[in-house]
């Protein structure tokens, strides 16, 4: 099992040279965690959410999601601990904060009751194959009846020719950034340390999206790609009924308006 403490996560000085610098270097990050929360306003309807965020960091997608939303009580996990005193801080310690690494969380299981939303971004792709199947199983047991997991990762792509395409854009896009900005692209090899990194174990969407629906997971889908960057997630049914035939959108009162 790969473990947390041997990687480059593990050291404070990384934790802050992501904080500072994660919006330069990762394409649409403010839009990628949009679209979660989009998601989230779209079927987290209920009155007192309880949500975790699964290598939260600095809780920069929990705050997009629902940072200032008071019906939401956030359980922030993460293996760094400097990632989660950032956070508490983000948050003027309005959150619980779980100090374990994902290996750890899938093995021994630790109690950190139900929830009504999962997400997660960036962090995922860090687990083997494996560790990744496990803890979508995980997520499915965690959530409650008709609750919904997000996930903003980086994926393998289906085919060499695509991967290259897609890093090439990545290049680019941290080169425009840079320019725009008017400073020096220091950040224009992210591409290429990300895909040597032996920390890095993405996999493909197809085989993600598959051990979602194996967990259990309905209405699993891709929410919004750009390149490697993918959002996407499912829903845990409320005793075997789809979404459809619950409350949320009853087709009955569709009106196509014709
Ligand atoms: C790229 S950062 C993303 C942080 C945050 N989710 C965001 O979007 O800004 C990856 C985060 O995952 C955490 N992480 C990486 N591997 C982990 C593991 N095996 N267990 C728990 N946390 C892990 C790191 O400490 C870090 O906070």
């Amino acid at each position: 099992m790969s473990q947390f403490q041997k990687s480059k996560w593990a050291k404070a000085e990384t934790a802050q040279a992501y904080v500072d610098h994660a919006d330069i270097f990762i394409p649409e990050r403010r839009r990628l965690y949009g679209v979660v929360k989009s998601y989230f306003e779209a079927f987290c309807t209920a009155g007192a959410v309880r949500a975790l965020d699964l290598g939260c960091g600095d809780g920069a997608l929990s705050r997009a999601i629902g940072g200032e939303d008071g019906r939401v009580s956030w359980v922030l996990l993460d293996g760094s601990e400097s990632m989660l005193g950032k956070a508490q801080e983000n948050f003027a310690g309005r959150v619980q904060v779980v100090h374990v690494s994902f290996q750890e969380l899938i093995s021994r299981q630790p109690d950190l009751g139900g929830f009504d939303f999962i997400c997660s971004a960036l962090a995922i792709h860090h687990l083997t194959w494996r560790e990744k199947s496990v803890l979508f199983k995980y997520c499915h047991q965690a959530l409650n009846p008709g609750g919904c997991l997000a996930v903003v990762d980086v994926v393998l792509a289906p085919a060499g020719g695509l991967e290259h395409w897609y890093l090439q854009r990545w290049r680019k896009w941290i080169e425009e950034k840079a320019l725009a900005a008017g400073r020096e692209n220091v950040f224009g090899n992210i591409p290429d340390t990300y895909k040597q990194g032996p920390e890095n174990t993405p996999d493909t969407l197809a085989v993600q999206l598959a051990a979602m629906e194996e967990a259990g997971f309905a209405e699993v889908d891709v929410f919004y790609k750009q390149g490697i960057f993918s959002v996407f997630g499912g829903y845990k049914p409320k005793a075997g009924i789809s979404r459809d035939e619950a409350d949320a959108f009853p087709l009955g009162a569709y009106d196509p308006g014709l």
